[in-house]
């Protein structure tokens, strides 16, 4: 699954929220982070509502921090395999993709996070990348660097700035081999996960 979208958007949280949902079937998670340290983003995600802290406790959440410019491409890539040998994890979290770019053009992190996904495929194991794009262009190659063909599912979410208020929109690029909804949904982020905002009702949908 890949989340594309400008910063403060949601995607972090969504990661959180697919972690936890992991975590609460009992299977085990493991978060790169590419961006923020551990412990910010278990501070961050507990303030809508997402208690981490607790999993990693419990050896189902396992958090690792990889600054992008300390190793080159092919470090990180031995390094993921190496996590993913140790701790078996059942879903992968990569936050955000876009980060690698800072070490390398985007041809080469096509090719380094192709195999990645190729490995994980091959594993079972279902991975969620996040990818920061630019305000304007949400489905620019360069900057989902080549990898939506990739993935099986492609979530974009966005702002929308109505009448001085800002609305949280998802929607769904594309999901292979199901039939998804073409809506664009409104959603929120509050102390207690994310809702959803569902179009056919004006109920909200809390999926946490
Ligand atoms: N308790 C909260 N209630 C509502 N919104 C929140 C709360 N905590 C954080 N946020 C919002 O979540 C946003 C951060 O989302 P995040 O998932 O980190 O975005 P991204 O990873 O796309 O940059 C912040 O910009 C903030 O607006
Ligand atoms: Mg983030």
């Amino acid at each position: 699954v890949l989340v594309s979208g400008a910063a403060g958007t949601g995607k972090s949280s969504l990661a959180a929220a697919f972690s936890d949902a992991a975590c609460r079937r009992g299977e085990r998670c493991l978060y790169l982070a590419f961006e923020e340290s551990p412990g910010q983003i278990i501070r961050n995600m507990a303030s809508i509502g997402f208690d981490l802290d607790p999993w990693v406790g419990k050896k189902l959440l396992f958090f690792h921090a990889a600054r992008p410019t300390v190793f080159g491409l092919e470090q990180h890539l031995v390094m993921i395999h190496n996590l993913a040998d140790k701790i078996r994890p059942a879903v992968v979290v990569m936050d955000p993709v876009t980060n690698l770019s800072s070490i390398g053009e985007t041809a080469e992190i096509t090719s380094m996070l192709t195999r990645v996904i190729d490995y994980l495929k091959m594993q079972g194991i279902t991975a969620l990348f996040t990818s920061l794009t630019p305000g304007g262009s949400p489905t620019d190659e360069q900057t989902d660097v080549g990898i939506s063909s990739l993935m099986d599912t492609w979530l974009l979410l966005r702002n929308a700035e109505t009448g001085g208020s800002r609305k949280r929109l998802l929607q769904i690029l594309k999901s292979r081999g199901m039939a998804h909804s073409s809506q664009v949904c409104e959603f929120e982020l509050g102390d207690r996960g994310i809702s959803l905002i569902t179009a056919e009702s004006t109920g909200k949908r809390n999926f946490s």
